[in-house]
């Protein structure tokens, strides 16, 4: 049996894979089941920032106010007022507190999140629940023309929530920033303890009979794991905190190919949908047959390896490569 500890927001987990914040992740029995199939840690389903603003009583008034969360889509609010019957924040946190009774595992709450409005308050009741850490997906979206922030609104929210509370706090990112390597490298350094790259946005398509835009696949494809490898690899040496690679992993080659470019942590969603949650014993399984057969030991001993030359200097590696993976097509 290998050793496949990892440590991940400065949390010890028994092994890399991560079940990311999804269905599965919404209910007590299915987070039994998902760490009884080796899973390192949970994320646990997102609370929505506006489930929190409306509870605090602001409710629509303040939502109304930002155009970002009330666009004039009726079915936004509709959604959220269904939710708030239900009594969503003190579901979630008694979501936590049975979680971390019932599992060994860490326990991540999850906030997905567009402002830094008074919906912080929340992150403190999240910790006093039990969370062992909080991960805020920072759903700010580029095809948002009305914000002049975008960028800055992640150092504000970060700074926000990490004066509220002591737990670990990690962000969840998209790949829409100018000036990508910067920012998150600036990012990196606020005192978070880890980013996940990347978030999967909603992915859209259209019915060419209907000249209608419908909605794309709610699963990602192995395929598409391509940008994380890249960024993980290009910030893993140069980044203050863990990353954890998101997107796209499937199998247990996945998982270890992110670990080899400097992952910490891998989270998985849609594979867990396709296979069951046993996908999660089958990588695992995967993974300690590699470190077998290649000697490793931990995986410490094998974590970043395969990027010493890419880190040196990302672009030109890239450009290099470019030049010389195109003259090979004739
Ligand atoms: C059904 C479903 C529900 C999801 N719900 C959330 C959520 O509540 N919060 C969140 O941060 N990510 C959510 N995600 C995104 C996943 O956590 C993950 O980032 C994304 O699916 C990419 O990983 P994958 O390629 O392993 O699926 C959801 C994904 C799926 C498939």
């Amino acid at each position: 049996m290998k050793n496949l500890a990892t440590k991940y927001m400065g949390l010890t987990m028994k092994n890399p894979i991560i079940a990311a914040s999804c269905g599965m992740t919404g209910s007590l029995e299915s987070i039994k089941t998902l760490a009884r199939s080796g899973a390192g840690a949970v994320v646990l389903k997102s609370i929505f920032e506006e489930e929190i603003l409306l509870e605090v009583n602001q409710q629509l008034r303040e939502a109304e106010k930002n155009p970002v969360i009330y666009s004039g889509l009726s079915e936004t609010l509709d959604y959220i007022d269904l939710h708030i019957r239900e009594d969503s924040l003190g579901n979630y946190l008694e979501l936590i507190r049975e979680a971390k009774k019932a599992v060994d595992i860490p326990v991540i709450a999850s906030i997905n999140c567009v402002t830094y409005e008074d919906w912080t308050y929340f992150t403190g009741k999240t910790e006093e629940a039990g969370a062992d850490g909080l991960e805020l997906n920072l759903f700010l979206n580029p095809a948002d023309f009305e914000s002049k922030e975008f960028e800055k609104v992640y150092f504000k929210i970060i700074e926000k929530v990490l004066g509220t509370v002591s737990i670990p706090v990690s962000i969840k990112i998209s790949r829409y920033f100018t000036r990508m390597g910067l920012t998150v490298k600036a990012l990196s350094e606020t005192g978070i303890a880890g980013i996940v790259m990347f978030n999967r946005f909603y992915t859209p398509d259209i019915d060419i009979e209907k000249g209608a835009m419908v909605k794309g696949k709610y699963f990602s494809t192995p395929e598409e794991q391509s940008e994380t490898l890249r960024w993980i690899a290009i910030m893993s040496r140069k980044s203050g905190c863990d990353l954890a690679a998101s997107t796209g992993i499937h199998t247990g080659e996945d998982a270890i190919k992110m670990l080899l470019a400097g992952a910490s942590a891998v989270q998985v969603a849609s594979t867990l949908y396709k296979h069951g949650p046993d996908q999660i014993g089958r990588m695992l399984k995967r993974m300690e047959k590699w470190m077998d057969e290649q000697g490793y030991q931990s995986i410490e001993a094998f974590k970043g390896k395969a990027t010493e030359d890419y880190q040196k200097n990302p672009a030109a590696f890239e450009r290099m490569q470019f030049m010389k993976y195109y003259s090979e097509i004739r």
